[in-house]
C-alpha cells in the first residue's frame, strides 16, 4: 500500500514523478505529494488530500524545477488522510525529505526519543519520526545520508520501502527496502535512475531494474550512479535484469474503468496463461497434456507431497479454496487452505514433507510473503501462483506458475482470479496425471474442455447488457446473499466480495445448504439472493434451497447452466452460463457476478477503480 516514486537524472523529475503516481495511485489514493530538489540546493515540497490529479492541480504555476525528487501516493495507516499527514515528510531542519511505505513498528518509542532530544512533529505519522531520526544521525554523524539512513533503518522494527533525499547535497537519493517492495529502474548510459514500488512506473523510461533485496539500501547519486548496501554500509552484488512488460496493458484501452477492460480481457488472459502448458488437440483427444516445468524440476516432492497447504488473502484465498477441491478429487491428496495473516501466527503443522501454494496476485502482499517465509523455515517446497513477475513473492518461492495474465489494476481482482483458477487446475490436472489418480480418459477430457473455456467467456460477455440492465434494479440494496454449493462455493465468496468492494452493499457468500442454520433468518422481499445453480449432482438440492428463499419473498437471481428450465420457474432472474465440466465452471460462474458487481457500483455512481478504503497490493500486515 502506498506508491512511491523517485527520480534523479538529467530530466526534469516532476512530470515522470507524477506520471509515475498515476500508475502506483491503485496502491493507495488518499493524499499525494511530491518533493523537488533544485540543483542549487533548494527543497520544494508540495502535498494534497486526495488524487494525483488533485496534486497536478496545486502545484500549476509553481516552481516545480529539480532534476532530483521523490514522490508519493497514500494509503493512510498512522493518521487520518490529510495534508500533515501526506508524504514527503521533511525534518525538523528542513534538510531531509522521505517518502514511505509500509509501517514502523516501534515508532512511538523512537518518537519520545526523539522528543527528549527536542525534536518536534508535525503529522502523527510513523514516517515522520523516521524523517528525524534521518536527520538526527546526520547531524550528529558527519553529515552522510547513506550512514545516517544506515543508523536510522538499524533502530526501526517493521516494513518500509524508503526514499530519502537531502538539500545539501541535492543530486543524491538513498532508497532501501524491508518487507515493503520496491524497483530501481537503470536509464540510458547510466545516468539517470528511477526508483518505484513496482515496475510499471519504469517501464516506459527502461526496461532495465534491479529488484532490492530486505535489508539493502540504495545509495545513488548523478556522479557515482548507483551502489547497493546492507545496513553495515558494505558493499553488495546486485544484478540488472530486464523486465517485460506490454505499455498498451496499463491504459483503460477505451474502456470506462480498468475494472471493466480486465473482465474483458479474461478470454485472453486465459489463452495467454495457458499458452504452451495446454496442449489440446480436439481430433485427438488422447494426445491432450499438460506441460509445467515446475512440475517436472520438482516431481518427486510433488508426487510424494504428504500435505499441500494453500496460502492467501482475499479473492487468491477464494482461488484456493477451488483449487482444494480440484487438488483433493483429481490427487487424492489433503488440502488446507489457510489465510495466510492467520497462518503466520497460528504456529501451523508443516513440514518438509509438505508442499504450501502461495496464491498472490500482486506478489507483495505482506501476510502471505510472510507466511511462506515461515513455511520455508520448517523446510516445506514453496509452489507460487504470482502474477506480478520479480515481485517479493516470487523471489521467495522455490517453483511455481506465473499467471500471465498482465498488469491488473482494478482494486477489484478478476482477471487474476481467473487466472489462478486456470494454473490451479493446470497444476492438479498435471499432478493427478503424474500420481496416477486421474485417469488418462478424464484427463485428456478435462483438457479438452478447459482449452474451450475462453471461447465461452466470450459468449457470456455477449450478454453483459442484460446483467447491467438487471444491476438497476438492485442499489437499492443493503444487504445481498450469495449462495453456491461445491466448486460454485468459493465462487459465491467471491460474487460477494466483489459486490462489497466496489459498491459497499454488505454481502456474504455461504454454501447454499448452510443457509438454513442461520443467514435464512435475514431473508424478506428487500433481500436480493444471489444462487448459483449450474448443473451438477446438487442441482435438485439447491432448488430445494431456493423453494426455502422464495416462500420467504427473497428476490433470488440465479446463474444457471444455458438452457436450464427448471430454476427459471423459482427465480426472479436468471443469467445463463455455457456448459462445462463441473470443475471448470467456476470459470465461468463468476464472471456474471463479477460484471453484476461492476454495474452496480457504476449505478451508484462510485468509483469503481479505486473503492474507499481499499488499495490493490497490500503490504502491510
Ligand atoms: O495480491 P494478492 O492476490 O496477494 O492480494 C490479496 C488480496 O488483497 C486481494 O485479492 C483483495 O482481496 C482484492 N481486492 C480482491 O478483489
Amino acid at each position: 500500500m502506498c506508491g512511491i516514486v523517485g527520480y534523479i537524472g538529467e530530466k526534469q523529475a516532476f512530470p515522470i514523478l507524477i506520471e509515475g503516481l498515476k500508475k502506483l495511485e491503485y496502491r493507495g489514493y488518499d493524499s499525494a505529494g511530491v518533493a523537488l530538489v533544485k540543483d542549487q540546493g533548494e527543497l520544494n515540497v508540495y502535498k494534497t488530500t486526495g488524487k494525483v490529479a488533485n496534486l497536478e492541480t496545486l502545484v500549476d504555476g509553481k516552481d516545480i524545477e529539480g532534476h532530483v525528487g521523490i514522490a508519493h501516493t497514500r494509503w493512510a495507516t498512522h493518521g487520518e488522510p490529510s495534508v500533515k499527514n501526506a508524504h514527503p515528510h521533511v525534518s525538523m531542519d528542513g534538510n531531509i525529505a522521505i517518502v514511505h511505505n509500509g509501517i514502523i513498528e516501534n515508532y512511538q518509542v523512537l518518537k519520545q526519543q526523539l522528543v527528549d532530544r527536542g525534536y518536534m512533529f508535525n503529522s502523527t505519522t510513523d514516517t515522520e519520526v523516521l524523517c528525524q531520526l534521518i536527520d538526527y544521525y546526520y547531524n550528529n554523524n558527519g553529515s552522510n545520508l547513506l550512514s545516517a539512513v544506515c543508523s536510522a533503518l538499524n533502530d526501526v522494527i517493521g516494513a518500509y520501502a524508503i526514499v530519502v533525499t537531502e538539500k545539501k547535497n541535492p543530486h543524491h537519493l538513498v532508497a532501501a527496502r524491508q518487507s515493503s517492495p520496491l524497483v530501481v529502474g537503470v536509464g540510458k548510459d547510466k545516468k539517470e535512475f528511477f526508483i518505484a514500488s513496482d515496475a510499471t512506473p519504469i517501464v516506459e523510461h527502461t526496461d532495465k531494474v534491479v529488484y532490492l533485496d530486505d535489508g539493502q539500501i540504495a545509495d545513488i547519486s548523478i556522479n557515482n550512479g548507483l551502489h547497493i548496501v546492507n545496513h553495515s554500509n558494505k558493499q553488495c552484488q546486485f544484478d540488472i535484469k530486464t523486465v517485460d512488460m506490454d505499455i498498451s496493458k496499463l491504459s483503460k484501452g477505451g474502456f470506462d474503468h480498468f475494472m471493466l477492460k480486465e473482465i474483458y480481457e479474461q478470454p485472453n488472459c486465459l489463452r495467454d496463461a495457458m499458452s504452451g502448458r495446454l496442449i489440446a488437440n480436439a481430433e485427438h483427444p488422447e494426445n491432450n497434456r499438460i506441460v509445467l516445468s515446475a512440475l517436472r524440476d520438482y516431481r518427486d516432492r510433488l508426487v510424494n507431497a504428504r500435505n499441500i497447504i494453500i496460502l492467501g488473502c482475499g479473492t487468491s484465498w477464494h482461488a484456493g479454496l477451488i483449487g482444494k477441491q480440484l487438488i483433493e478429487s483429481m490427487c487424492r491428496k489433503r488440502v488446507s487452505v489457510e489465510y495466510a495473516s492467520e497462518f503466520r501466527y497460528n504456529n501451523p503443522v508443516v513440514d518438509k514433507d509438505d508442499v504450501v501454494i502461495a496464491i498472490s496476485q500482486s506478489g507483495e502482499t505482506a501476510d502471505t510473503l510472510a507466511a511462506i517465509q515461515l513455511a520455508k523455515q520448517h523446510g516445506a517446497l514453496i509452489f507460487g501462483i504470482v502474477n506480478a513477475v520479480g515481485s517479493s513473492i516470487a523471489r521467495e518461492t522455490d517453483t511455481g506458475i506465473y499467471l500471465h495474465v498482465g498488469p491488473e489494476i482494478g482494486v477489484a481482482s478478476t482477471k487474476a482470479f481467473t487466472g489462478q483458477v486456470a494454473m490451479l487446475t493446470l497444476f492438479a490436472l498435471a499432478l493427478g496425471h503424474e500420481t496416477g489418480t486421474l485417469s488418462d480418459s478424464e484427463y485428456h477430457k478435462i483438457i479438452g474442455e478447459l482449452a474451450l473455456i475462453p471461447t465461452k467467456m466470450e459468449k457470456e460477455l455477449e450478454v453483459t447488457e442484460k446483467i447491467a440492465n438487471l444491476a438497476k434494479m438492485f442499489t437499492y440494496a443493503h444487504n445481498f446473499l450469495y449462495l453456491g454449493r461445491g466448486f460454485n462455493y468459493p465462487v459465491a465468496l467471491e460474487g460477494a466480495l466483489k459486490l462489497k468492494e466496489i459498491s459497499y452493499i454488505h454481502a456474504e457468500g455461504y454454501p447454499a445448504a448452510e443457509m438454513k442454520h442461520g443467514p435464512i433468518a435475514l431473508v424478506d422481499q428487500d433481500m436480493p439472493i444471489v444462487f448459483i445453480a449450474t448443473h451438477h449432482k446438487l442441482y435438485e438440492k439447491i432448488i430445494s434451497n431456493m423453494q426455502e428463499v422464495k416462500s420467504r419473498k427473497g428476490r433470488i437471481l440465479a446463474i444457471v447452466t444455458e438452457g436450464d428450465e427448471h430454476v427459471r420457474e423459482i427465480a426472479d432472474n436468471v443469467i445463463e452460463i455455457p456448459k462445462t465440466e463441473n470443475c471448470l465452471v467456476p470459470l465461468l460462474s463468476v464472471v456474471p457476478l463479477q460484471i453484476l458487481a461492476y454495474y452496480v457500483a457504476v449505478d451508484k455512481g462510485l468509483n469503481v477503480d479505486m473503492p474507499r478504503n481499499l488499495a490493490k497490493s497490500v503490504t502491510v500486515e
